[in-house]
């Protein structure tokens, strides 16, 4: 095998192609600038975040880390607030949480959806105010509709006959009234993975519209004293780029809102529209900007609402992705490099990173694709298409599919991947007993530590059988 091309073993001889979307670069040292947080530049080929340079990051917190841009983080929460200035905005925790997150939230003025009692407890940690969560989940415990009830949580979405009863029961023996939306399917088949979809009706979430479940559920509500009813809630799925699927929930969504004013009698004061607005990961990726969000979604509201000829309810929306996705990238250390030979006499680059699926399962699990630059110096090398793989015991341990790197990517260098704010270190495991990675904040040219990186005693702090 030729191993002594300066471009790399695949760029001397018949390289892949990679997917269509996927163009190659005339310079591979080039930063795609969409797809990165605001703050980052890179010069002489070192990446910089927040005015930090990502090889010093990495001499002074290790590696893998992930890296949160504050500025960014602030921003997009700011631009979220600003262009839906005449709603609710309920930063989705679930996409990434921690105290610090959860304190630049309140000081920008979002809300905050928090869907398990472990994310509760990090808002309360935080001295959120319990008024601005909403609680969502399809099969809360009993503990945590307690301690939502206890702690005065704004509002608790129900997702269920069982849960109505029981969020009754506890708001009864504790003599307290409670917040209720309640989440409902509209049957509207979002363009995403199958598995982060929600609105269509084969799946656990919500009241079924079309069934007649949503207005039962509301009629119960209504008439339980200890319940306020607040509104509904839709939800229809995640990165999601095409307004057309929001435009046909809001629709079926109103149209039930309106029917419960006719039928029931009242007037609920507020509505939910759910998250799910889609970020660019790669260069296929087109998202839209809050503002043009909010124009179109106003839009087609008050287009319904005039139709049905009911009042605006309160509007509310659930961004969690296309706040912190673009925030933070993640930095890895390149620990061998491999030419595999596959049919047809190409071959493929392998580079394996020191981390992989147990800080990015998003790739393995949804497909997902991802991007990646090189961080830590400049190359003279042509790009050659590569796999950026992890140091996992499975062959689908992929972090980005195929990227054009640098053909001289070698051990020691510094890989960043872009986007990673978004359900990956909420999403990450122990697999193979890894340590997770620690989230490095940065700002004007200063780190902190988030989250900081796990430890061997972390790792055996819940094995018994330690001695
Ligand atoms: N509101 C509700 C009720 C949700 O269920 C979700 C996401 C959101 C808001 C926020 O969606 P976002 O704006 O972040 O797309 N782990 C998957 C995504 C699962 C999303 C679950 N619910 C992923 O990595 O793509």
């Amino acid at each position: 095998m030729p191993t002594s091309h300066p471009s790399g073993w695949a760029h001397a001889d018949g390289a892949l192609r990679g997917p269509s979307w996927l163009r190659e670069p005339s310079d591979p040292n080039e930063l795609v600038a969409p797809l990165w947080s605001q703050t980052a530049t890179k010069t002489d080929g070192v990446l910089s975040v927040g005015g930090v340079a990502l090889p010093e990051l990495v001499r002074e917190h290790g590696s893998p880390a992930y890296v949160l841009d504050e500025a960014d983080f602030r921003a997009r929460a700011r631009a979220f607030r600003d262009a839906f200035s005449s709603y609710d905005v309920y930063y989705a925790g679930k996409a990434f949480l921690c105290t610090t997150v959860v304190r630049w939230l309140a000081e920008e003025g979002l809300s905050l959806d928090v869907c398990s009692g472990g994310e509760l407890l990090v808002a309360e940690r935080a001295g959120f105010p319990m008024e601005r969560i909403g609680f969502h989940g399809n099969n809360k415990s009993l503990r945590e509709l307690e301690r939502a009830v206890e702690l005065g949580v704004g509002r608790i979405i129900v997702d269920s006959f069982d849960e109505i009863e029981r969020l009754t029961a506890v708001a009864r023996e504790r003599g307290r009234t409670t917040g209720v939306m309640i989440r409902v399917t509209a049957g509207v088949e979002a363009h995403t993975h199958e598995y982060i979809a929600t609105a269509h009706e084969d799946q656990k979430f919500g009241f079924s519209i079309a069934s007649g479940d949503a207005l039962r559920a509301v009629r119960v509500v209504h008439e339980a004293p200890e319940l306020q009813l607040l509104g509904l809630h839709s939800h229809i799925g995640s990165q999601i780029f095409d307004t057309s699927g929001f435009e046909v929930a809001a629709r079926r969504v109103l149209a039930l809102h309106a029917t419960v004013g006719e039928e029931i009698g009242v007037e609920m004061p507020e509505m939910d529209l759910g998250g799910g607005f889609g970020i660019a990961y790669t260069t296929q990726d087109d998202p839209s900007d809050p503002a043009q969000l909010a124009t179109e979604m106003t839009k087609i509201v008050e287009h319904e609402c005039r139709a049905l000829g009911i009042a605006e309810p309160r509007l509310s929306i659930e961004p969690g992705r296309a706040i912190v996705g673009p925030a933070m990238c993640t930095v890895y250390d390149v620990g061998t490099v491999k030419q595999v030979a596959l049919d047809g006499g190409v071959v493929r680059t392998y580079v394996s990173v020191d981390g992989g699926m147990s800080d990015n399962i998003r790739t393995a699990l949804y497909d997902a694709d991802y991007s990646a630059t090189l961080a830590s110096r400049a190359s003279a090398s042509p790009p050659v298409l590569s796999r950026i793989v992890g140091k996992h015991c499975e062959a689908g341990d992929i972090v980005v599919k195929d990227e054009f790197l640098p053909g001289d990517v070698r051990p020691g260098d510094l890989l960043a991947v872009p986007g990673t704010g978004a359900y990956c270190r909420s999403m990450a495991s122990n697999y193979n007993h890894a340590l997770r990675p620690p989230v490095i904040g940065v700002r004007d040219g200063k780190t902190f530590t988030v989250l900081r990186r796990e430890t061997e005693a972390d790792l055996l702090a819940s094995d018994v059988g330690v001695s």
